[in-house]
């Protein structure tokens, strides 16, 4: 964040000159340039107030998915409160800066005539992928996409923010198989995805293999366990039967063979056969096994001999590794990724209108992104560049398929109108089922929905900004604890039934004795939020109740949030 140079003194400007001085540059270095939508931050605190008038309920699920409309800057600040070290997978597909005035800053498109649209594009972005990081878990996963326009600066900027270290994959996605027309350069046919962890805990998912599929030569042994017939000769580096003086390697020597009764020996015998490990071109290579090993695993029927039509006899072993998985390819190529088939067709059809939205990715795209990183079905998925609510639909669709618990928290800003018109009502389609463009009818899911919208209360230290703070800090506490449902709510607390664990809001202290009576009779556990002005420690009021999990004061935690992220 940016560092407030004006409080420092003499001597700590002095130290940060030479230590910038004695620091090597090499990377992207910018020039930040102001955005008012940030800079509204050091006097407005942003906070969530649920439009009640969206909320979708479904009776059987206590999922709870979120779409937060405004700057996306100021809800990754609030989600700071509720959503640190939370989010299992984010998506963030950005306006990809071409200079075709697709996205604005300060309130003013940027075009290609803009001297400084890389560095307003870098500065908007490194302020958000830096605040996303604080909301990942430690093993969380973010995918950016972008084009050629922005690559060589994202890349370098997630680097810096997530560290080279963590760079799991840049994923070559064929968005536009026909290809986008340019005036005298290739005409693009692909985007990029780029995958960033953590921190080393974080991992791309390895695609399960099956032994049954027929693109294996996997077999099963007398047991019932799989294993994948493999060549004993041993090949490439370190193959040659021969050392490096000359002589013959021990690992080169003959093993014998009874065809008839399928008998194998390190001894020469009567009617065996001798098989040498000899190339397909004749050269002379090793065993991958000693002799004394091999005497071994003749025993034990992991060595056996078959005959290969061009080759003749030849020595194998069952290998059981391999069935692990695979990591997933690089390249993606499916017809159903490609954006300029699968994406306005797709969010057209759930409109019931035509082109509201320009270029949505294609849902089968996002659901390949997030099926490569999370390895539970319960994980939370968070899109800040949500636009028509393409990763909603995506998140809905794999629960559909796998019977996952997945929720998702999308962010968009309202430029005409496109929270509220198209990634609201495209989502709420979604959850109440549609037929879609090839007439198949799309089933209703089972989920609940919240929309949110940022507002902001003025930032200051007097006991009434506190009090203001706190009685506007409910949605916040709700998401937090994933705590909707208001079961009682007067002036002096508030009581939420949550899918974890029971939360109780209390603004008047004299209310505490009644409210313990409350939790002594319950037999759920509870996490108890009290109104205090300078965060007393309310732990010794609570201490005889064994169903309070969690006693903390409030507004200051949620102060002391938001300045974290200036
Ligand atoms: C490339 S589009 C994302 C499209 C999306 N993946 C889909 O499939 O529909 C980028 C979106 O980010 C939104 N956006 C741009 N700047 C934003 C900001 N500061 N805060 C919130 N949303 C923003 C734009 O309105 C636009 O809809």
């Amino acid at each position: 964040m940016a560092k407030d140079y004006e409080s420092w003194t003499k001597e700590e400007l002095v130290e940060e000159i030479e230590e910038l001085r004695r620091k090597k540059r090499f990377g992207l270095v910018w020039e930040d340039k102001e955005e008012e939508d940030v800079t509204r931050l050091k006097f407005d605190l942003p906070i969530l107030i649920e439009d009640l008038s969206k909320q979708i309920n479904s009776k059987n699920s206590l999922r709870n998915n979120m779409i937060l409309e405004g700057d996306n800057y100021q809800a990754l600040s609030a989600l700071n409160y509720t959503h640190q070290n939370s989010i299992d997978f984010i998506y963030a597909d950005p306006p990809y800066n071409t200079g075709s005035k697709d996205w604005r800053y300060n309130n003013n498109y940027i075009d290609s005539e803009d001297p400084y649209r890389h560095t307003k594009w870098i500065s908007f972005m490194s302020r958000r992928l830096r605040l996303a990081k604080e909301l990942l878990k430690e093993d969380g996963v973010i995918c950016v996409t972008i084009d050629d326009y922005e690559l060589p600066r994202l890349w370098l900027l997630m680097e810096q923010i997530f560290g080279e270290a963590n760079h799991l994959g840049t994923v070559v996605i064929r968005n536009n198989p026909k290809g986008r027309m340019t005036k005298r350069k290739f005409s693009l046919t692909h985007e990029y995805a780029l995958f960033f962890g953590k921190t080393s805990d974080s991992k791309i998912k390895r695609i399960p293999q099956n032994p049954e599929d027929k693109s294996h030569n996997y077999e099963k042994d007398e047991n019932g366990e799989w294993f994948l017939p493999t060549n004993l000769r041993k090949q490439g580096v370190d193959s040659s039967a021969k050392t490096k003086d000359g002589k013959l390697h021990q690992r080169y020597f003959p093993i014998y063979y009874h065809p008839k009764k399928n008998l194998i020996s390190l001894e020469r015998g009567k009617d065996f056969v001798e098989l040498l490990p000899v190339d397909t071109k004749g050269l002379k290579r090793r065993w991958k096994t000693s002799k004394e090993d091999l005497a071994e695993k003749f025993n034990s029927g992991e060595i056996f001999v078959k005959e290969n039509k061009k080759t003749g006899w030849q020595v194998y072993y069952k290998f059981r590794g391999g069935l692990e998985g695979r990591l997933p390819l690089s390249i993606w190529t499916n017809s159903e990724f490609s954006a300029s088939d699968y994406g306005t067709k797709i969010v057209d059809t759930i409109l019931g209108e035509r082109e509201q939205f320009q270029y949505p990715k294609a849902p089968e795209a996002v659901k390949e992104c997030i099926n490569s990183v999370i390895n539970k079905k319960d994980g939370i998925v968070l899109d800040f560049f949500a636009g028509s609510g393409t990763t909603a639909q995506a998140v809905l669709e794999l629960n559909e398929e796998d019977g996952g618990n997945r929720r998702f928290i999308l962010c968009t800003n309202n430029d005409n109108n496109i929270a509220e018109d198209i990634c609201y009502k495209r989502v709420k389609n979604v959850i109440r089922g549609y037929n879609d463009f090839q007439g198949k009818k799309r089933k209703k899911h089972e989920t609940n929905l919240k929309y949110y919208k940022i507002n902001f209360l003025k930032r200051g230290n007097t006991d009434s900004d506190k009090l203001l703070l706190a009685k506007n800090s409910i949605d916040l506490i709700q998401i937090k604890e994933d705590a909707h449902q208001k079961d009682i709510s007067n002036d002096a607390f508030t009581i939420l039934k949550g899918n974890k664990n029971d939360v109780i809001i209390i603004f008047e202290i004299l209310s505490i004795d009644k409210i313990k009576e409350i939790i002594k009779k319950s037999k759920k556990e509870f996490s108890v939020y009290v109104f205090s002005l300078c965060e007393e420690d309310f732990t010794d009021y609570f201490c005889e109740l064994k169903n309070v999990k969690k006693i903390t004061s409030f507004p200051e935690p949620i102060i002391r949030s938001f300045e974290s992220v200036l």
